[in-house]
C-alpha cells in the first residue's frame, strides 16, 4: 500500500510536563511496521486515553503520540491470510494507544495477534459504544457469573454513570440482577433508571452509611471501578459468599480492608484486567455481546464526536464528569 495521509489527534510535550493536543495530518509511513494496516471507522474514549493525553508516563512513555486504546475498522493491508483485506476487526488493549499510535487517528498498524474479527451481529458503532469500558464490564460480569451467578442476585455497581459502570448496570440488569447504582451525580436519576438501575444511591451517603470493618450484608455481587473508600465500603457490605470484581481506581488505587469479609462471610475479591487478556478470551467476550448479551438502547448511552470534538472530552472524563460513553467517528 502506498503511503496515505490521514488525520489524527497528536499529543506533544511542548515543555517538560506540559502537553498540547491538536488534530494533525499524519502519514501511514509514520506508523510502526506490523501485520495489519487498518482504516479506523470508530474509536471511543476511555479513562486511560485521558491519562495518555495528559502526559501520564505510566501509560505513554514517548511523545508525540496518538492515544486511543480502542479501534474498529477494516483491514486495508495484511500479511496474514486469516485477516485478508476488508475484514472488519476490533482492536482493544495490548499496547494500542499506549506506546503504539492508537484509535484517535484514521489509520493504525498493529500485530495480527491483537486482532479480533468483529462479530456479524455487532455493528462498528455498537462495538465502540461498548469499547474497552464495555469489554471490561463484560469481563466483570463473566467472573461474577462463574463465581456466584447473576440472575436474581442483588448487585451494586460504582461509578455507575461512567463507561464501565453504565455498561455493567445495563448488562447485569439485562441478565436479571437487581442492580443498585452508586453515583456522584445528582442529575443522573433518569439516565440510571433507563439503563436498568432498580435503586440509586449517592456514593458519599453510601460510604458514610457503612459500618466497618464489616456491616450489614446487602449485596451478592459487585462491580467496582473506584477503589479507595468505595471499595472498602462495598467489601464491608457484602452478603455471605458474595463476590466483588475490582477493575479501577478513579477514587484511589489504595483501600482499607480487614480480613473479616473474607474469613467470616467467605467473600471473594476478583481482579479484572482487560488489556492483556489472551485474544481468544477477547473473542469470546465480543461474541457474547453479539448474542446473549446483545442489548437494546446502546445509542442512548453515548454521544458521538469527530476528532476536533474529542479534544474537550478528555478533560471531562478526567474530572469524572462523563455520563455514558463518548464515541469517535472517523
Ligand atoms: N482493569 C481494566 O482492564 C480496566 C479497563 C477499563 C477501565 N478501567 C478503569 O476503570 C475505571 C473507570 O473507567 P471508565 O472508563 O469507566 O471511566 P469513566 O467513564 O470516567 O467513569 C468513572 C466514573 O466513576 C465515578 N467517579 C469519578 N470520580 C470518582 C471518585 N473519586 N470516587 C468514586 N467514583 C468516582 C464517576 O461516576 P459517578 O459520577 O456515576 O459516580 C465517573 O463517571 C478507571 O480507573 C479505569 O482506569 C480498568
Amino acid at each position: 500500500m502506498k503511503n496515505v495521509s490521514f488525520k489524527a489527534i497528536v499529543i506533544e510535550e511542548i515543555a517538560t510536563g506540559n502537553f498540547s493536543r491538536s488534530v494533525q495530518e499524519r502519514s501511514t509511513g509514520d506508523l510502526p511496521e506490523a501485520d495489519l494496516t487498518i482504516r479506523v471507522e470508530y474509536s471511543s474514549l476511555n479513562y486511560k486515553d485521558a491519562l495518555s493525553a495528559t502526559g501520564n508516563k505510566g501509560v505513554t512513555r514517548e511523545y508525540p503520540h496518538t492515544p486511543g486504546i480502542d479501534a474498529t475498522g477494516v483491514v486495508k493491508e495484511s500479511s496474514s491470510p486469516d485477516f485478508p483485506e476488508n475484514t472488519p476487526v476490533i482492536i482493544s488493549g495490548y499496547d494500542l494507544g499506549m506506546n503504539t499510535a492508537g484509535g484517535f487517528g484514521e489509520y493504525i498498524r498493529v500485530p495480527v495477534v491483537w486482532a479480533v474479527k468483529r462479530p456479524e451481529n455487532l455493528t462498528a458503532k455498537e462495538s465502540m459504544i461498548l469499547g474497552t469500558a464495555g469489554f471490561t464490564a463484560g469481563l466483570c460480569v463473566k467472573a461474577l457469573e462463574e463465581k456466584s451467578g447473576v440472575k436474581g442476585m442483588k448487585a451494586v455497581v460504582s461509578g455507575a454513570t461512567g463507561g464501565v459502570g453504565c455498561i455493567a448496570v445495563k448488562l447485569l440488569s439485562h441478565l436479571g440482577a437487581e442492580v443498585t447504582a452508586l453515583t456522584g451525580k445528582r442529575d443522573a436519576i433518569s439516565f440510571l433508571r433507563n439503563i436498568g438501575a432498580a435503586e440509586i444511591l449517592s456514593r458519599t451517603e453510601f460510604i458514610e452509611s457503612i459500618r466497618g470493618p464489616i456491616g450489614k450484608g446487602m449485596w451478592d455481587i459487585a462491580v467496582d471501578v473506584a477503589g479507595g473508600n468505595i471499595l472498602s465500603a462495598i467489601l464491608a457490605s457484602m452478603k455471605y459468599d458474595g463476590t466483588v470484581t475490582c477493575c479501577g481506581l478513579v477514587d484511589s488505587p489504595s483501600f482499607k480492608a480487614s480480613v473479616f469479609p473474607f474469613i467470616l462471610r467467605g467473600n471473594s475479591l476478583i481482579g479484572i484486567d482487560s488489556a492483556e487478556k489472551p485474544v481468544h478470551e477477547k473473542e469470546d467476550i465480543w461474541e457474547r455481546f453479539s448474542k446473549d448479551w446483545q442489548m437494546d438502547g446502546l445509542d442512548d448511552i453515548c454521544h458521538t464526536v469527530n476528532l476536533d470534538g474529542m479534544l474537550p472530552e478528555i478533560d471531562k472524563i478526567l474530572a469524572g464528569g462523563q455520563t455514558g460513553r463518548v464515541v469517535l467517528e472517523l
